[in-house]
């Protein structure tokens, strides 16, 4: 008999079906001493909740995440709604004494993410973000290269996240998906939304940053508003955001995003160079992980393109045999079979609140330079 996890999740879009997938597959693919069962999903509209309760199999449903809270056949609360919720839900739960999973951004800034940090360590309860990033096979293959310290001592991480999908100014701001163009629902726009990816990705890999520079660019100031015709709202999200930056370890840090790179869909790479080596990743080739090796024989100095899908290759044995891809949904999945193993071994998978607070410490910074227009120290948390 399995120890059952008993699940609430909140929101039923993109991140509720990514969510739900891994709930239902995880144990089909990893030995775990752990069973997630989907007990409630909740979210304001009945009829479309229900719609994905039945699809997903979510025994039943919450219109208000108080009663999920409040829910005594619940062990774990799953946070999917926007950022401007994850705050006061995740307080409820820790100190209703859930283990807490909570999506990316963690919060709207710093100060939220520290009492959120806070309440889940004060609680004692479990705690998990989904930067589900770290768990593709080939950056997490990267992070085993580095460990491995095969990379030699870094001198330059480059990110750049791009996609192109808010050029069109008639795109209206608020309701589904889109209330990632209201600052008052997003806290920030590309830094919260794509910088941040970036960056927990970055910490995980070369360590913390120390200090940042960073410029941020609002291309349509205005914007119509979804359900209210004739309304016009003023964007304060940043569209565009890049920054550079000192890590603590004294390598230089590189980093770019937009929703405005025309042609660029989810455009998420990463470059790490060292003294001895170099890793490059892209998302959408994201099977390979790209490798040069200094130590090679001077006449085979290249770039490997390593596909990254054999057994010895991080997650890939649970998946299929070698030379079968996996796709972005596998990433939730990987990373739900962490969490699972992590609450059964006493030694709590990452990212946790307290990492997710550093990488938000970061954008807080960003934007912080970015409005005095003068490099800032990365606070502590
Ligand atoms: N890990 C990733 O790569 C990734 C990708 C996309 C989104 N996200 C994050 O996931 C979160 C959700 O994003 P999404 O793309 O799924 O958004 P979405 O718009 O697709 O879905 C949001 C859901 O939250 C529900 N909701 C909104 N307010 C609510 C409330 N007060 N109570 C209960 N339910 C509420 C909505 O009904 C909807 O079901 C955000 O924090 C976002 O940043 C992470």
């Amino acid at each position: 008999m399995k120890r059952q996890l008993r699940v609430g999740l909140v929101g039923y879009g993109f991140m509720g079906r990514a969510h739900s997938n891994a709930y239902r597959q995880v144990n089909r693919f990893f030995d775990l001493e752990t069973e997630p069962v989907l007990k409630a999903a909740c979210a304001r509209d009945e009829a479309k909740l229900r719609a994905f309760a039945d699809r997903f199999g979510w025994e039943t449903i919450e219109t208000d995440w108080r009663r999920l809270v409040e829910r005594q056949d619940i062990d774990a609360i799953d946070i999917g709604s926007p950022n401007n919720t994850h705050r006061e839900i995740a307080l409820a739960a820790a100190a209703a004494g859930k283990i807490v999973l909570c999506e990316k951004p963690l919060a709207m800034n710093g100060d939220e993410a520290r009492e959120m940090t806070a309440a889940v360590e004060g609680a004692g309860v479990p705690n998990f973000v989904w930067f589900n990033y770290r768990r593709v096979s080939a950056i997490s293959l990267a992070k085993q290269v580095v460990d491995e310290g095969r990379i030699g001592r870094p001198f330059h991480y480059r990110a750049q996240y791009l996609q192109d999908w808010t050029i069109s100014p008639e795109l209206e701001l608020g309701g589904p998906t889109l209330w990632r163009l209201d600052a008052e629902v997003a806290g920030a726009g590309v830094s919260g939304d794509l910088v941040a990816h970036s960056v927990d990705t970055a910490l995980w890999l070369n360590g913390p940053l120390a200090s940042v520079t960073g410029m941020t660019e609002i291309f349509v100031k205005e914007r119509p508003v979804q359900g209210e015709p004739g309304r016009r709202k003023v964007v304060t999200i940043d569209d565009a955001c890049q920054f550079m930056g000192r890590f603590a370890n004294g390598s230089l840090a590189l980093f770019e995003s937009t929703r405005y790179a025309r042609g660029r869909k989810n455009y998420n790479t990463l470059e790490l160079n060292g003294e001895w080596a170099s890793v490059y990743f892209d998302l959408e080739d994201p099977h390979r992980l790209q490798f040069y090796d200094h130590g090679d024989a001077d006449h085979l100095h290249g770039w490997r393109s390593i596909h990254v899908t054999g057994f010895e290759h991080p997650y890939m044995k649970q998946w299929w045999v070698p030379g079968c891809t996996i796709g972005y949904e596998h990433t939730f999945t990987n990373a739900l079979a962490d969490f699972l193993k992590g609450m059964e071994t006493g030694e709590l998978a990452h990212p946790t609140f307290r990492d997710a607070l550093r990488t938000q410490l970061v954008l807080d910074a960003v934007l912080e330079s970015a409005r005095t227009g003068r490099w800032v120290d990365v606070a502590q948390e």
